[in-house]
């Protein structure tokens, strides 16, 4: 890897623990004003402190946050699809030049493996590889699967082994029994759980504890922290579980201390 892409993706993961807490914020690109982030200012600003890096497309970027704000920006670069229609029918949405002005430490996709778009999702990851290899910027690519697929150990190994192969530098996907073979199947591509649909805190805790046990470098994570009821109490939570090595029950205290 190039000098400046490992600079880029040293800002992402934490110097001491090697991990990462990225605070996913980009679900309007797809879903609209998703609740929890209509006022997606009001909702990062107590959050950014706790983030190791901020996931976001460039037009929330722009309405949103400060460009005086100093975390590393994942920068969201697909989509042109809504929830109305078929997911896996995404683009390329930003340029990479576009992503350099705007300061991007890494640029990210998703690929729908199984998906009635797949062939085309994948191009746009290896599309974006091509030109994060030419510019320097790292890629993280986002495996969703078909619909009618288990969100599995195989399936998710499939799409994240996919991604591996072709260049991603960093890989999204969901938490699952037998995580630990995805991880592997990744080698030393560093793989990072979405926190997925709103769970209760303690049960979001635990997954997280398990896919750090597991090998995960991290999570990249948006609604179990922003639609809690307690969100920055959940982020400081989830940072204990990832970066101090806490138990589930020590991070949960971390979470319901800042409910008081
Ligand atoms: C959508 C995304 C989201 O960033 C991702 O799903 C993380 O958010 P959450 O923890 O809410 O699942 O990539 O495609």
């Amino acid at each position: 890897m190039q000098w400046g892409m490992k600079n880029r993706l040293s800002r992402i993961f934490d110097p001491v623990s090697k991990k990462t807490v990225m605070l996913a914020v980009d679900h309007g690109y797809f879903q609209g004003p998703t609740t929890g982030l209509r006022d997606l200012g009001k909702a990062v600003a107590p959050l950014l402190p706790y983030a190791d890096s901020l996931m976001i497309t460039r037009g929330a970027l722009r309405n949103w946050i400060s460009p005086e704000m100093n975390k590393p920006i994942v920068l969201r670069v697909s989509g042109g699809q809504s929830i109305l229609k078929e997911l896996s029918n995404e683009v390329l949405t930003t340029s990479i030049q576009e992503a350099i002005r705007l300061n991007a430490s890494a640029v990210t996709c998703s690929i729908y493996v199984g998906g009635e778009f797949e062939k085309e999702s994948l191009a746009n990851l290896a599309k974006l590889v091509d030109l994060g290899e030419e510019y320097g910027i790292t890629v993280l690519a986002v495996t969703a699967v078909g619909k009618e697929m288990e969100r599995d150990a195989r399936y998710l190994g499939l799409a994240s082994r996919i991604a591996v192969e072709l260049g991603a530098h960093m890989v999204k996907t969901y938490y699952c029994k037998d995580f630990e073979q995805i991880v592997e199947a990744c080698g030393n591509v560093p793989v990072l759980i979405a926190g997925g649909k709103k769970i209760d805190e303690k049960d979001a805790l635990l997954m997280a504890r398990n896919a750090v046990d597991a090998g995960a470098k991290g999570v990249d994570m948006g609604r179990n922290v922003f639609q809690s009821d307690n969100p920055a109490g959940m982020i400081k939570a989830v940072r204990a579980v990832v970066h101090d090595k806490a138990a589930v029950e020590q991070a949960y205290q971390v979470y319901k201390e800042g409910k008081k």
